[in-house]
């Protein structure tokens, strides 16, 4: 979904604060400014931080380790991404979109449940397990689930150096500042009340 590389590559400079450091990013189009090639060296292109498995001790059993530009200069221009994603037994990454990439799924481990909804409206999903893909469509709301007894890894692929993540729940229930309670009942059919018991979830305070 990214544009073309216009050269052999284009090794994300480190902004202040270093990589990692998201905030401190100026996005330029298409993507973030190059280091200079005389100091571009073979660990610009190299990437460790999915040779272990995040922590799944969260309220959702689920650790998403990004491996988008941010964490890894190397893809810049490049087109593409990877996360790890870990999930405990019963463990669910939970429903998200990401605006500027499809995503393929390739477990590595275990046996997850992964589905999207069209825009149709329509929900499609299959049980995949170790070995086998899944492809999430780009922009479409979508979810792992652990349905084995043990531990579940995939790999995420992105066509996409930057893919972009809007958690559903966390972005209507969690937003700073909030969105009117009025607003949130109206649009889900239900009484504040509710509203106010999901935003406690998802707000500080
Ligand atoms: C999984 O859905 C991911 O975005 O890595
Ligand atoms: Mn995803």
């Amino acid at each position: 979904a990214d544009p073309d590389p216009v050269q052999d590559f284009c090794v994300a400079a480190a902004p202040a604060g270093g990589h990692g450091n998201n905030a401190s990013y100026s996005t330029t189009y298409p993507g973030f400014p190059c280091k200079p090639t005389s100091s571009v060296v073979s660990d610009d292109f190299f990437f460790a931080g999915h040779a272990s498995a995040g922590s799944t001790d969260s309220p959702n059993g689920a650790a998403v380790t990004s491996g988008n530009v941010e964490a890894f200069p190397g893809l810049n221009t490049l087109g593409l991404s990877i996360n790890r994603v870990d999930l405990a037994p019963g463990g669910v990454n939970p429903l998200h979109t990401h605006p500027r990439s499809a995503e393929l799924v390739h477990v590595e481990a275990g046996e997850m449940l992964v589905g999207f909804v069209s825009t149709e409206g329509k929900f499609y999903s299959k049980v995949v397990r170790a070995g086998e893909s899944f492809v999430i469509p780009r922009g479409m709301m979508h979810f792992q689930y652990n349905v084995g007894t043990g531990a579940a890894r995939a790999m995420t692929v992105f066509n996409s150096q930057l893919p972009g993540v809007v958690l559903a729940a966390q972005s209507l229930f969690g937003a700073e500042p909030e969105i009117p309670d009025a607003v949130l009942a109206k649009s889900f059919q239900v009484d504040t009340d509710t509203i106010k018991l999901l935003k406690s979830k998802f707000r500080e305070g």
